[in-house]
């Protein structure tokens, strides 16, 4: 399988992994043959990557059917807190709780180091998605900082519900197309206020993942909000969070805000070390997630151009390549090599193609 960008993908090309709409339905399904229409759609829903069928990377594995089907559970549960918003019952929090624990026992079980930070996304399912995938994220973070069981399970509770307070502002502000005014983006940012007033006092939910849904936009510098705390005053788990959150927020599609590319918002990430986000959590999300997706086409150091096949635990920028085509030629080699960037340190991947 191979991972491309919406703008290079062409017709005729065949959908390798299926894209699913707001309900979790199948909206183009794998196997399906690629139109100009179904491109336009795709753009149209802020896809920003594909993944395209393609036998010379046959054997790449990128899906990991088991963890999206435990993010499907933890969404359906999700759903039902957000649906029943007014009324949340013990139970309703209990589902959640229980799957969340059986996603992360999964994560910290798992083998498989494709840590794939690229879901795709469409524009109408967003906030379900986002909280999942903000949530799981969290886990490996607090995993590659040597948290417990129980640990995680308050992060990722935390995680999981970070937004849980924009369901009580007007979808006239979320959904605004344009710019906030002053007062839109003051409500925007009560969602941390409002998310802890409708879980408080909830049996199930951990203190620590309040202080996650309440300071989540905390930055180390105090520049965020709702109180402009400063690095101490923040607790870990929502300092996880952030960095997760802000990672997925920037490459997904939302209406009051320009989408970032994958490697820009990684590399924004990196640049806010210290300043926005804590330095320690950085170097965790450095080094689990990695910034090259398996399947990617990147350009070497030394001009070679080739697909990222398989990640090296540990080193997310020197994964294993394989190398398809003649450097110089360009002509398809009758047989392909691959070259394993952690034994060849001299060479570097220098941009995804
Ligand atoms: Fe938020
Ligand atoms: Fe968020």
């Amino acid at each position: 399988m191979r991972f491309e960008l919406i703008n290079n993908v062409k017709e005729n090309e065949i959908i390798g992994r299926t894209i699913f709409d707001k309900n979790g339905r199948p909206l183009l399904k794998k196997g399906v043959k690629i139109t100009s229409s179904y491109i336009q759609k795709l753009k149209d829903l802020g896809v920003l990557y594909i993944y395209l069928k393609d036998d010379r990377l046959n054997d790449i594995v990128v899906e990991d059917n088991e963890l999206q089907s435990l993010k499907q559970d933890t969404m359906y549960c999700l759903s039902k807190v957000i649906r029943n918003i007014g009324a949340i019952t013990q139970s309703h929090i209990k589902d959640c709780v229980n799957s969340v624990s059986e996603m992360i026992d999964y994560i910290m079980n798992m083998r498989d180091i494709n840590k794939s930070l690229y879901e795709i996304k469409t524009h109408d399912n967003y906030t379900m998605l986002h909280s999942v995938d903000t949530g799981a994220n969290t886990a490996f973070i607090g995993l590659a900082l040597g948290f417990n069981k129980d640990m995680l399970n308050e992060l990722v509770i935390g995680g999981t519900l970070h937004d849980i307070g924009k369901l009580k502002i007007p979808i006239s502000i979320i959904d605004k197309k344009g710019p906030l005014t002053e007062d839109e983006y003051n409500e925007i940012k009560r969602h941390t206020i409002y998310g802890v007033e409708v879980l408080k006092g909830k049996h199930g939910i951990p203190k620590s993942a309040l202080r996650t849904i309440l300071e989540h936009h905390e930055k180390l510098d105090g520049t965020g909000y709702p109180y402009g705390m400063k690095d101490k005053e923040i607790s870990i788990n929502a300092k996880i969070t952030s960095v997760c959150d802000v990672f997925d927020a920037l490459t997904s599609d939302r209406s009051y805000r320009k989408k970032f590319n994958p490697t820009d918002a990684y590399e924004l990430i990196l640049s806010e070390a210290g300043r926005s986000f804590d330095e320690r959590v950085v170097t965790a999300f450095k080094e689990t997630f990695s910034i090259f997706p398996v399947g990617s086409c990147v350009r070497l150091s030394n001009g070679i151009e080739g697909y990222v096949i398989k990640q090296n635990q540990g080193f997310p920028d020197r994964p294993i390549i394989r190398i398809l085509y003649d450097a110089e030629s360009k002509q398809r080699l009758s047989n392909y090599y691959e070259i394993d960037l952690l034994d060849n340190t001299s060479i570097v991947i220098t941009m995804i193609l």
